[in-house]
């Protein structure tokens, strides 16, 4: 028998059974502001060159996960571009930074990842944490791909995250940029990316990279609001002494499937980088990578 094609209500019904969460304003803003802040609180916001702290919540054990961002980060972009009761969508989720994020500031969140062993730490993470209001926060074990198949179209305010930076984590550890004293750590030679699987980003060189975030970004388009903010977190790659532009990449990709660069953030890690070694003197300058990460802001116009 031909299977019937499905109507917009039919679409949307499926995915109310799949995914019950809310993403309506539970605040009692004016309409045309794009968050809760007041002036005051803005004026931190709209300086390009952010620092953020980790604090006694965040996970810095390599061994539960490689890369993790600081609960900071996802905490000023969710004030920035969502009001209190909408909703935030991390497509990388790994440990459940954003949900946790969210969760402390009263939004809806989802999150995907496709390594198991993350989500079930990023549920245990959240279930430590007390609830304080009717918000949910739900963690996902799937591909980002299918971001589709779990959130209804347009419920999305916000989508914040920190993809893999394509094969950054897949090469030997050498901490070449700390000092010579302080390099053989327990991770030195290690190889720490994420998994083996073959739609994990991180296994994936960048112009594969690039495209694969392309098509998952295509999906997650039509779930975002319209001027809906877009946040990703990423660093450049030096490969064989050539600097890959994985952020230039990524604007391409993006700008391709509809979302519009707004902003360029620079995240200034200085304040994390320890004891650093010199680096690349006397014949080759390189500026240390460790340093400065980008943050590109994209919106659906
Ligand atoms: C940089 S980490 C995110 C870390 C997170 N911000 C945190 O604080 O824990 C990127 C994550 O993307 C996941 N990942 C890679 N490819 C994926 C895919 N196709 N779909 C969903 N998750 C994926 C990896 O397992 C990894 O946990």
């Amino acid at each position: 028998m031909a299977k019937r094609k499905l109507t917009k209500n039919d679409e949307l019904s499926m995915k109310e059974e799949t995914l019950n969460i809310s993403y309506k304003r539970t605040c009692s803003c004016s309409e045309k502001h794009i968050n809760c802040l007041t002036g005051k609180e803005w004026v931190k916001s709209q300086v390009a060159v952010q620092e953020f702290y980790y604090t006694k919540d965040d996970i810095r054990d390599k061994n539960i996960h490689p890369a993790t961002f600081p609960i900071a980060l996802p905490t000023r972009f969710i004030e920035m571009f969502t009001h209190k009761g909408e909703l935030v969508l991390d497509p990388f989720v790994g440990t459940g930074t954003t949900l946790l994020a969210a969760r402390n500031l009263g939004r809806n969140a989802i999150g995907f990842d496709l390594k198991k062993e993350y989500t079930d730490f990023a549920r245990k993470r959240l279930n430590q944490t007390t609830l304080i209001d009717k918000t949910k926060q739900i963690v996902v074990n799937d591909d980002a791909l299918k971001v589709k198949e779990y959130i209804r179209s347009e419920t999305v305010s916000l989508c914040v995250t920190s993809p893999p930076y394509a094969t950054m984590l897949n090469k030997p550890r050498l901490n070449k940029s700390m000092r010579a004293d302080l390099r053989k750590n327990e991770h030195y030679l290690k190889v720490q990316q994420y998994s083996n699987d073959p739609r994990d980003l991180g296994t994936m060189d960048v112009p594969k990279y690039a495209e694969a975030m392309g098509r998952i970004y295509k999906e997650v388009f039509p779930l975002i609001k319209k001027k809906g903010h877009c946040i990703i977190n990423v660093n450049d790659l030096w490969w064989e002494n050539r600097r890959i532009l994985t952020h230039v990449y990524l604007i391409a990709a993006l700008e391709k499937v509809g979302f519009e660069l707004r902003n360029i953030l620079i995240w200034d890690k200085r304040n994390l980088v320890n004891h650093v070694g010199i680096f690349g003197y006397p014949s080759n300058y390189i500026t240390l990578g460790s340093t400065f990460e980008y943050l590109l802001d994209f919106w659906k116009p």
